[in-house]
């Protein structure tokens, strides 16, 4: 649908299938104008860049994230270089000494799981992990494990990263739970620009995650949290962009904290991919390209790869492999639970003949993108597979 502004990525891979896209798509053209105008700017405003960068790019990102999300708040948006280090300011607001406990699944991606797992070390932190499968009882599950375990977080992704399952009605499940006393965080990184995502009833409730390296096709280095108005716990891991605005002003030792998003602020970062996402994000206007309209053209697309798929009667890759509850609730990349490693083996398989996957664990993922048109697919390849 858009593949005509992709000519950089795509002439640069000729030839390749780039089925790795919900790892990180291609970047539009148009973010390479936007790299020079980092380098430009830098070059103009030298030692004022920060108070440009503050008072024209960072709004104008805010701006359009609080658009995408329904929330209408812009300041509540705050930027660091992954979303490792945001998730982690929230966990530093807890007392660490004191019991902590949190409600998860078993399928959150490794920067929430590891840390987590390394948390779980200590004796006064509880780790919950409610299993996602079966799917169609997770969200069951998931609510009577809250309210069984009285949690001092809840963890979860609105779209599973080792699945593509993504939870129905998420208003609906945020309603289920608003009432407990936890931090509610929501890992969106595999919902951002791919669903239409509106947390518009819950802005005030939940830390909402998600980043540009994916979908948004804004490259790494530009995640983000809407953080909930009002809600001003004091993280231990806090860097002085926390306070930005302050630091003329004479200081006592008191550590002050911002009021809006800032107030999770880090400190010093590359602000190139807040470039790029804008650039992303201006395109879309220009061309007229809602969320919607994507998210049509990727769900036509996995319909046409799993109808060429079942023309080609595999045994060992079908749809009977395929991790889903339902296709028209799913994120943008299909994920077959495969036999022994043939994961592994399909993976490499597919890469020799330049198509381009991932696999964590047994499951084999394809994504799809804005990029791709319908007679880009071609899995005859996989007719000559020594299974
Ligand atoms: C669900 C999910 N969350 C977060 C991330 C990225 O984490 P980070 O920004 O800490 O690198 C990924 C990356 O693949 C992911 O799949």
């Amino acid at each position: 649908m858009l593949k005509k502004h992709y000519q950089k990525f795509l002439s640069a891979n000729n030839g390749v299938q780039h089925y790795a896209c919900h790892s990180h798509h291609y970047w539009p053209d148009i973010t390479r104008d936007a790299m020079i105008a980092y380098w430009d700017d830098s070059a103009a405003y030298v030692d004022e860049k920060w108070d440009f960068f503050f008072q024209e790019k960072v709004p104008a990102l805010q701006r359009h994230i609080a658009n995408l999300l329904n929330t209408q708040q812009p300041e509540q948006v705050v930027f660091a270089p992954n979303t490792h280090e945001l998730l982690f300011r929230v966990l530093t607001s807890f007392d660490l000494s004191e019991p902590l406990k949190i409600v998860t699944t078993d399928s959150e991606f490794h920067s929430f799981t590891r840390q987590v797992n390394r948390l779980d070390e200590l004796n006064n932190v509880e780790i919950v992990r409610v299993q996602a499968q079966p799917f169609a009882t997770f969200e069951t599950r998931f609510v009577e494990a809250i309210k069984a375990n009285n949690p001092d977080l809840i963890f979860f992704s609105q779209v599973f990263f080792n699945s593509g399952v993504a939870i129905g009605d998420l208003t609906g499940l945020l309603g289920q739970i608003s009432d407990s006393d936890a931090v509610i965080m929501v890992d969106g990184y595999h919902a951002f620009t791919a669903l239409p995502v509106d947390i518009s009833d819950f802005r005030s409730r939940i830390f909402y995650l998600a980043g540009g390296y994916k979908y948004a096709q804004g490259g790494e280095g530009v995640c983000f949290m809407h953080c909930p108005k009002n809600v001003l716990l004091r993280p231990l891991y806090t860097g002085w962009y926390a306070e930005f605005g302050e630091l003329q002003k004479f200081k006592s030792r008191k550590v002050d904290y911002s009021k809006a998003g800032f107030h999770y602020a880090g400190s010093t970062m590359d602000y190139s991919g807040v470039y790029r996402q804008l650039a992303v994000f201006d395109l879309w206007g220009r061309e007229k390209v809602s969320i919607t309209d994507v998210h049509h053209h990727v769900q036509y697309l996995q319909k046409a790869f799993l109808q060429q798929l079942s023309e080609l009667k595999l045994p060992f890759l079908n749809e009977s492999h395929l991790l889903t509850l339902s296709l028209d609730h799913h994120g943008h990349f299909l994920a077959f639970e495969l036999e022994g490693d043939m994961a592994a083996r399909l993976h490499d398989y597919l890469k020799s003949h330049k198509i381009v996957t991932d696999y964590r664990g047994n499951r084999l993922r394809f994504g799809f993108a804005p990029y791709h048109e319908v007679a880009d697919i071609d899995l005859n390849c996989l007719r000559q597979f020594d299974a």
